[in-house]
């Protein structure tokens, strides 16, 4: 049976469609990545491998599949997976208007419906990244992906929780408002249900699942400003870190 949290943040999902058609609109059509709320460029995070020609490329929760478009003209062959039928209507609409295709799925990505060991990369910005069980999710990129595949996530750094205000009223705050280590699901209500970590409790997933960590990042805004972006200040950014970025490989047989 669906677990809560998967068929209330469809339902999410569904209803917000409409407010991220802008920005998929303005992904598609630039060919320079750039990443999370603040924009970060690709040159600063290295979020898509080199190489990526003639790969097999995941997108695990690929909403309006702006990513996975950067990997399919990076000459990737991409599947990008999502649990909201409305966000991959956009998809579909801009892959025809930029005569572009690649395979796009509805479905959940704590159930991945592929074959084991069939993708070299993937990929998650914002998707199974924070709205997945991270033990659920993690499981399955890794049954899906072949030995010495790399799967790159970005996401709320832990600070954020740490940081929202008792009463849910965004942006995040300078002060410590909620316990740090007991973090694990974090219910906006009507947003949705988001899931993260410490950063003791990611390292420790990762060991028992079986990852390789190849690098930590937090991607950091060029320059303080009172501007809001989805939860928090460029100011804020600027001085803490809003967003986490994961390198993990799946480990080559020894
Ligand atoms: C913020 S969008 C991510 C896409 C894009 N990178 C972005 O930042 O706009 C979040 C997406 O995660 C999807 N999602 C949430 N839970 C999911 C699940 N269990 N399996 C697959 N997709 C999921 C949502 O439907 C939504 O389209």
């Amino acid at each position: 049976m669906e677990s809560d949290h998967v068929a209330r943040n469809r339902t999410v999902w569904d209803a917000q469609a409409p407010q991220y058609v802008a920005d998929a609109e303005k992904n598609w059509a630039s060919n320079e990545p750039s990443w999370g709320i603040f924009g970060v460029p690709e040159a600063e995070l290295g979020m898509l491998p080199a190489g990526l020609h003639g790969r097999r490329a995941l997108e695990l929760g690929c909403g309006t599949a702006y990513v996975s478009a950067w990997m399919a003209r990076r000459g990737a062959i991409v599947t990008g997976i999502d649990l909201s039928e409305r966000q991959l209507s956009t998809a579909r609409r801009l892959q025809a208007e930029h005569q572009l295709s690649f395979e796009l799925l509805q479905g959940n990505c704590e159930e991945l419906p592929f074959a084991s060991e069939s993708y070299d990369f993937a990929i998650s910005e914002y998707g199974a990244a924070i709205w997945c069980k991270p033990e659920r999710w993690l499981r399955e990129a890794l049954r899906v992906l072949k030995p010495g595949g790399s799967l790159h996530f970005l996401g709320c750094s832990p600070w954020v929780h740490v940081c929202s205000p008792p009463s849910g009223a965004l942006p995040l705050v300078e002060t410590l408002e909620q316990p740090y280590f007991d973090q694990y699901r974090n219910d906006w209500g009507a947003e949705g249900v988001e899931f993260n970590l410490p950063i003791s409790g990611w390292f420790r997933l990762f060991h028992e699942l079986g990852w390789q960590v190849l690098d930590y990042l937090e991607p950091r805004p060029a320059a303080p400003s009172p501007e809001r972006r989805h939860f928090a200040t460029y100011a804020w950014g600027y001085r803490y870190p809003a967003e986490q970025v994961w390198k993990l490989q799946k480990p080559l047989p020894r």
